[in-house]
């Protein structure tokens, strides 16, 4: 559950920093999957600090852990220590509550690695697929759905099938349905990383401008250099751990790899 600030123990953000305009932290956070002699650690201490209105970008190799680590943002897995804060709260993934649900769907836009439409639903039924999982009445969720998809430039595709879209109108969709709720973090894992250059752009221009015109708090796995450095920051992960890196060419540890 999302613990109120002021509860015991973990709930307690480390309080030596200064929280102001922070939106979402992660402390300490280790991700070992697996156990005994299989058992392979992902992330070994990961610290990041997302201010609001911040576009952050995170580049590293393939393996390295950009999805977990975002999935363990979203609340979507459990770490196996440490913790997320979200508005100086502590995400408790263990207890999956309303509080929690709550989290997953209006704090929290997501966009999958694999945009994970449902290829036989029009694209506006894929839109409002979560607003009608927290109960929104079906005309009104469909209505806010082609909202959204003119948002995103494909009011003329609402009505048809998921699955007969180009790469980049599907990205787009799964845009549209990650910020359908009114989200105010948006997680995006690799979100150009299936398109051509020219429609990674595109869709990359997109993001910074519903991140700009919607306020939002942005964190953008991306292999794609270019793009990273038109974030406000580029995060590496190396090793299990967040770096800073200053720019393409000469990325520089912060010191004690703090992430902030
Ligand atoms: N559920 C799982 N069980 C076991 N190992 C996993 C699981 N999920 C991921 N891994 C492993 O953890 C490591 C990090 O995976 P992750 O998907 O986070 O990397 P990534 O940086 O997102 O890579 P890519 O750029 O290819 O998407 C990989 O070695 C992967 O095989
Ligand atoms: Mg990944």
């Amino acid at each position: 559950m999302i613990q109120p600030p002021d509860s015991a123990s973990q709930a307690v953000r480390p309080s030596a920093q200064d929280t102001t305009g922070l939106v979402m932290e992660a402390r300490s956070l280790k991700k070992i999957y697996g156990s005994g002699e299989k058992s392979l650690a992902v992330l070994s201490d990961a610290n990041l600090s997302l201010r609001q209105g911040e576009m952050v970008a995170i580049v590293a190799p393939s393996g390295a852990g950009k999805s977990t680590l975002l999935h363990l943002l979203a609340a979507l897995d459990t770490p196996t220590s440490g913790t997320v804060y979200f508005a100086n709260k502590a995400i408790e993934t263990n207890d999956d509550d309303a509080a929690l649900a709550e989290f997953r769907n209006r704090a929290v836009g997501f966009l999958w690695q694999r945009h994970q439409l449902l290829p036989d639903f029009t694209a506006a039924e894929n839109v409002a697929m979560p607003l009608l999982l927290r109960g929104e009445d079906f005309t009104r969720a469909l209505g806010m759905a082609r909202k959204w998809l003119a948002e995103v430039g494909l009011e003329n595709r609402a009505d048809h099938r998921a699955g007969e879209l180009s790469g980049g109108e599907q990205q787009r969709v799964a845009i549209a349905r990650a910020l359908v709720t009114g989200p105010s973090v948006l997680l995006a894992d690799e979100p150009t990383g299936d398109l051509d250059e020219q429609n990674a752009w595109a869709v990359f221009e997109l993001l910074e401008r519903l991140h700009r015109t919607h306020g939002l708090t942005s964190l953008i796995a991306t292999h794609n250099l270019a793009l990273a450095a038109r974030c406000d920051r580029i995060l590496g992960l190396e090793h299990g751990v967040l770096k800073t890196r200053g720019a393409l060419a000469s990325a520089s540890e912060a010191p004690g790899g703090e992430a902030s």
